[in-house]
């Protein structure tokens, strides 16, 4: 099948919530973007968490952060929207369909529509449909665990039940870029903790599954090891110091924990980027750290 866009490469984020996702994806973003690359961030759904920190609009359209770097935010009807619109051609038929109190229950209600539209958007540049996306890379921070999956059921479903017709063709072109190992990239962040790591094994197999691709894995909030083992027994067979002494305990037990986690993960995949726990609050500099620490 002939695609518009060759040279387009689509960086899917995904894993448990509250893991980094969104800080991932935008030090990936920026890190691509250093490097040349024209670069989209796109956030999902129908809140900016960029926009704190950017300190920018985020809107639909790309807003410019910096040089090669621009960020939207795409939400469900939004995309369909811009799909029926694409379609018609007449935006005022297109708000009467959308502002109709009959279309928002049935869009409501089939929540499979948007997102469609989404994956329908984020596939654009290279199946060459609607208004151009004239970027050279594109990260999404996807949705977490099962939502994500549901969002890539979607043209799988769509596709089954609708055989004919430009939609039933629009749904295999989307699979098909998305199971595209060169097109598409899937990220699981997880940090290395028994939950995140038992639930990174589920989504690992279930996006193999799904759409036949394998993902990477991201573990994120490794507790850097300042101290030696000699300085950790030199602190622990310090009598005179009680809390020091308890709190060399704790570490290594966090340090042991959190290697055990890192071996299991390494049982699952062979590729696993290992990121540290950063020492801040502020969010834009977890953003910066993380990426001039990406490979
Ligand atoms: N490596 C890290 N070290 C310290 N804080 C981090 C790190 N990665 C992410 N954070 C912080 O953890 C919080 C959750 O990260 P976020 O990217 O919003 O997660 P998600 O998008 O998966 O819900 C944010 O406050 C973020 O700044
Ligand atoms: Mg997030």
């Amino acid at each position: 099948m002939a695609f518009h866009r060759e040279n387009q490469t689509i960086y899917l984020i995904t894993g448990k919530g509250g893991v980094g996702k969104s800080a991932i994806a935008a030090a990936l973003a920026q890190k691509k973007a250093s490097g040349g690359a024209k670069t989209l961030l796109v956030e999902l759904g129908d809140q900016s968490y960029y926009k704190y920190i950017y300190n920018q609009e985020i809107n639909y359209l790309p807003t410019q952060i910096k040089k090669n770097f621009s960020i939207s935010l795409w939400s469900g009807e939004t995309c369909l929207r811009e799909y029926v619109l694409h379609l018609v051609k007449v935006k005022k038929i297109v708000d009467l369909f959308f502002n109709n109190r009959v279309m928002k229950t049935f869009i409501r209600a089939a929540p499979a529509l948007k997102e469609l539209a989404i994956l329908g958007k984020i596939t654009s540049g290279i199946r060459g449909w609607g208004p151009p996306l004239d970027f050279d890379v594109i990260v999404v921070d996807g949705f977490s665990t099962g939502h994500f999956i549901a969002l890539l059921r979607a043209p799988i479903g769509m596709g089954e039940m609708i055989k004919s017709g430009p939609m039933g063709e629009q749904c295999r072109k989307i699979i098909e870029v998305l199971s595209s190992e060169k097109f598409c990239k899937y990220s699981i962040v997880t940090l290395p903790e028994e939950l995140p790591v038992g639930e990174t094994e589920e989504l690992k197999k279930d996006l193999k599954a799904t759409i036949g691709q394998s993902a990477n894995i991201i573990c994120n909030r490794i507790y850097p090891n300042p101290f030696s083992e000699d300085d950790l027994v030199q602190i622990l067979s310090d009598e005179k110091s009680l809390s020091a002494n308890s709190f060399a305990e704790h570490l290594n037990e966090i340090y042991t924990r959190e290697a055990e986690q890192i071996v299991k993960l390494q049982e699952i995949s062979n590729d696993i980027t290992k990121l540290p726990f950063l020492f801040t609050a502020d969010g834009q500099i977890v953003v910066d750290e993380l990426e001039k620490i990406l490979q």
